[in-house]
């Protein structure tokens, strides 16, 4: 009996030293990376919107709700780009007030997620003017996070 309540102790042991290592295997540079090419995701979305806006390409109501709908989903994923551990160890603009001024950054995030929806509700109606006072807000959303949050090249 003594025997076998042992032998879960070690296995349940064994099991938080692979997890452990499971999470270690994350290394901070293959993070970094990641949650650029989420950023890089958004810039795509955002630079076909832009075009439609300043009248470099025509209004194309699919290709701004595309455009919407992949904000929408990459929005609610970049806090996740963020864990503690990746401040440094890669090529990162990331500004360390993320981890130490946390609440400031999620309110910053905040800001762009309310205003990603009125970019959808916009490429519903349809028209070129509803896209361009949403597609402002969205991008006001970017531009106030990097202020405060990305270093400067
Ligand atoms: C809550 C903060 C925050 C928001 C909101 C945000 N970004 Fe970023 N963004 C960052 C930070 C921090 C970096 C630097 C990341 C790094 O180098 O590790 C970055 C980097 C980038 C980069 C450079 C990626 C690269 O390859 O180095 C682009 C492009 C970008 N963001 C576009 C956008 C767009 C477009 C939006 C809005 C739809 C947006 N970002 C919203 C914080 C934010």
């Amino acid at each position: 009996m003594k025997k076998s309540i042992t032998c879960i102790a070690l296995a349940a042991l064994a099991c938080g030293i692979a997890s452990t290592a499971l999470a270690q295997q994350r290394r901070p540079e293959a993070v970094i990376k990641e949650r650029q090419s989420l950023m890089s995701m958004q810039n795509w979305a955002l630079r076909d919107l832009s075009m439609m806006v300043k009248g470099q390409r025509p209004y194309d109501q699919a290709l701004a709700a595309r455009s919407a709908a992949l904000l929408e989903v990459t929005n609610k994923m970049i806090l996740e780009a963020f864990p503690l551990g990746t401040e440094s160890g890669g090529e990162t603009r990331a500004r360390p007030e993320i981890w130490t001024d946390t609440e400031k950054f999620k309110q910053a995030l905040a800001r762009l997620q309310a205003e990603t929806p009125k970019l959808t509700e916009a490429a519903q109606a349809g028209t070129l003017d509803a896209l361009r006072g949403a597609f402002s807000g969205v991008a006001k959303g970017c531009d106030g996070c990097h202020e405060s949050f990305r270093a400067k090249r």
